[in-house]
């Protein structure tokens, strides 16, 4: 049932329900962060492998010492810049969360989501919620009410409607090594907007031994379309049949085979917006009914590094 009262949000949070929450990035899918039965529920709902671990969302940068209990100066800092909003921190946890939310590691993510109706939901109840994003395991996320429906439907007794997601892409995640950055999922908040607050940050790359984040090995954020990333886009349209190919592009192009649909990320090339597209549009194509998307590249810089993280992951069909 999709619903914006808070108040019985609260109240099934408190019984131990599961529902899902609207932050600025996506949808999330929330229970009380303490209690084990409400996290197995998490993870039922979703069918998510007990080893991926979950974000704890906190009302405020006050009660972190409840949830980690070493937090290096660079993350204070980054806290104080970033908070509330869209940055994942990982953080040795406390020992009051229980080891089924971190999958078994010494290490909590945690957040303050930027969402007026969450914030004050997280503030009406006495624990913090975890929450992954609110779609099936390896489906795309959800940044809207709708698209929690229809993904989750009927197993939730309740998703918290607070409109479109303003971000409309998951959290930027940064871990310490020996008190220094390192970023372990592109999200949010840009490489550029880190390194004004804490200077350079490393980022993980895909061919270190251990994913420090389980879910970044795998397919993740794909839709259930067939999509092919690309540079070279107007040469790649001229390969595949264009009743059934769609184009998911920036900006409008006009080198593109006369007749190819496209779906523009942004009328003025601004990877802010398209970062917030990005999911609607994939979750409008899947409903198209198209054979295939061919994505357009996006330039290496600011959110245009998320976007293409992103398709990248849906691009891999293994
Ligand atoms: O924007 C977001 O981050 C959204 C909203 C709902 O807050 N949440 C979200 O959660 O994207 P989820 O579960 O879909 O992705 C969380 C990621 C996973 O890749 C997980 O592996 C990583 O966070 N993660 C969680 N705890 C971790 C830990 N202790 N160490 C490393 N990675 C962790
Ligand atoms: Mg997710």
């Amino acid at each position: 049932m999709i619903s914006t009262n808070i108040e019985e949000a609260a109240r099934l949070l408190m019984e131990g329900e599961v529902l899902a929450i609207p932050t600025e990035t996506v949808y999330g899918l929330a229970g009380n962060a303490f209690s084990e039965l409400a996290v197995r529920k998490i993870f039922s709902v979703k069918q998510r492998p007990h080893f991926n671990p979950l974000i704890v969302h906190i009302a405020s940068a006050d009660e972190l010492p409840c949830i980690a209990s070493d937090i290096p100066d660079k993350a204070k800092k980054l806290a104080g810049a970033f908070w509330p909003g869209p940055l994942t921190l990982v953080l040795p946890k406390s020992a009051t969360i229980p080891d089924l939310v971190t999958g078994g590691k010494p290490t909590v993510a945690v957040r303050v989501p930027n969402h007026p109706m969450t914030l004050a939901l997280l503030r009406s109840i006495p624990f913090p919620l975890a929450a992954p994003s609110a779609n099936p395991f390896g489906s795309l996320s959800p940044t809207r009410a709708s698209h929690v429906e229809a993904g989750l439907g009927e197993q939730v007794p309740m998703v918290l409607d607070g409109g479109p997601c303003e971000k409309g892409i998951e959290s930027t995640i940064v871990g310490f090594v020996y008190g220094e950055p390192v970023v372990y999922r592109l999200g949010s908040i840009s490489l550029e907007d880190l390194n004004k607050v804490v200077g350079d940050v490393s980022v993980y790359t895909r061919d270190q031994q251990t994913p420090p984040a389980p879910g970044m090995l795998d397919k993740h954020y794909a839709p259930k379309t067939r999509l092919i990333l690309t540079g070279r886009i107007s040469e790649e349209m001229q390969k595949h049949d264009p009743e059934k190919t769609v184009a998911l592009v920036l900006q409008k192009r006009d080198d593109l085979p006369a007749g190819t649909v496209q779906m523009q990320l942004s009328e003025t090339a601004n990877l802010n917006e398209a970062a917030s597209r990005l999911y609607d549009c994939l979750h409008q194509l899947d409903n198209e009914g198209w054979g295939l998307i061919i994505a357009e590249r996006m330039p290496d810089e600011g959110l245009g590094r998320s976007i293409n993280d992103r398709l990248e992951r849906a691009a891999r069909h293994d």
